[in-house]
């Protein structure tokens, strides 16, 4: 079996790139057929960003609600009221917006033509043959959901947080375009912004290494320290410079895996419904003992950049909340594996668990 690698096809890059998106789409129905789905965070309801979208008669536009991340059911819901729309398959599908809209627009492209349900494709590689052609266009930085393989899915009802993760969910097309993030508020940057720099950590102490993931890795992680460590993260420059940061992280971790804080963090999200980014930064708040010197290193951010983390998040939970917790979070087997070896639980304990999640 090679052990192939595969990053996104093509991508335009630089303000303004997103006037772009309309030739690009028109080229694709002449050559295809079939109207454009758009999936637009809801964040720009009303907003000139939608006003001046090519979408054309026929075409549909859907308002993603963030309140909460994406679901399999949500996802499902999707797929029917597409497929009860059209008889044809769309030209294109556009998401327009952050992690959660971009791996919405993933998702439902998969499910279009593998069919089924979206819950029967979270794993590793399980998705059949290529999703319709689309087009990512994020609007924050950080998750890399721009560039990965992925698109992570909350199953609600096996209590289980997980992508497709598949060659086929790479988009066919990014438009890169820094001018978008820049109403995005301080704290939420902060939060998604970080998502690259733990990604890129994780990756680059873990047992599982590739030269060109590890490249990917370091110089997203170059470009996040330049960021966060600057006096304004949030100045045009450093807009940018993220932009580009979260692109190279997603393409990382097509190479590799993450580590302990995205199981922690992925068990604070199923159980207590918490935000991918802010989840990672409450666990990286917390990681002196595996990883020291980058927890150091993202107090100094935090307290350099004027942000601020919720505090006494697991308060109210009982003893069955701390054991979902911990079952939300040890299902994570490779990047567990990446980060601690084989012998994951015997470090991870419930016990251990429950201690890192009680200081959260
Ligand atoms: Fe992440």
């Amino acid at each position: 079996m090679v052990n192939n690698s595969k990053n996104v096809p093509y991508y335009a890059f630089g303000e303004g790139s997103l006037a772009g998106l309309g030739t690009l789409l028109a080229e694709r129905a002449k050559s295809r057929g079939g109207r454009c789905i758009f999936f637009v965070d809801h964040f720009f309801q009303g907003r000139s960003l939608v006003r001046d979208l090519p979408v054309e008669e026929g075409d549909t536009l859907f308002f993603v609600s963030t309140v909460d991340e994406p679901t399999t059911d949500g996802i499902n819901e999707y797929y029917s009221a597409i497929t009860a729309k059209y008889h044809e398959l769309p030209s294109a599908i556009v998401g327009i917006g952050g992690g959660c809209t971009l791996d919405t627009a993933k998702a439902v492209s998969n499910l279009l033509t593998n069919g089924g349900k979206a819950e029967d494709y979270q794993g590793w590689d399980l998705v059949k043959v290529p999703g319709v052609y689309k087009v990512g266009v994020p609007t924050i930085s950080g998750t890399g959901a721009e560039s990965s393989r992925t698109c992570v899915l909350t199953n609600r009802r096996k209590n289980l947080k997980l992508g497709m993760n598949s060659e086929h969910t790479i988009f066919d097309q990014l438009i890169l375009d820094p001018a978008l993030p820049v109403t995005v508020p301080r704290n939420q940057y902060f939060y998604t912004g970080m998502d690259t720099y733990i990604h890129c950590i994780e990756s680059l102490n873990g047992s599982h290494r590739h030269a060109v993931g590890d490249s990917f890795s370091r110089e997203a992680l170059a470009l996040s320290r330049e960021v966060f460590g600057s006096a304004d993260m949030q100045n045009r420059a450093n807009v940018e410079r993220l932009m580009v940061a979260s692109y190279l992280g997603g393409c990382a971790i097509a190479n590799s895996y993450v580590g302990v804080v995205h199981p922690l963090s992925a068990g604070l999200s199923t159980v207590l419904k918490i935000h991918h980014g802010l989840a990672n930064c409450l666990v990286m708040n917390v990681m002196e003992d595996f990883y020291p010197k980058e927890t150091d290193e993202f107090h100094r951010y935090m307290e350099d950049q004027g942000v601020d983390l919720p505090s006494g998040v697991t308060g109210n939970l009982d003893d069955d909340g701390f054991a979902r917790l911990y079952e939300s979070t040890i299902i994570h087997e490779k990047p567990l594996v990446n980060a601690l070896g084989a012998e994951y639980r015997a470090i991870l304990t419930r016990e251990r668990a429950s201690e890192i999640f009680r200081r959260i």
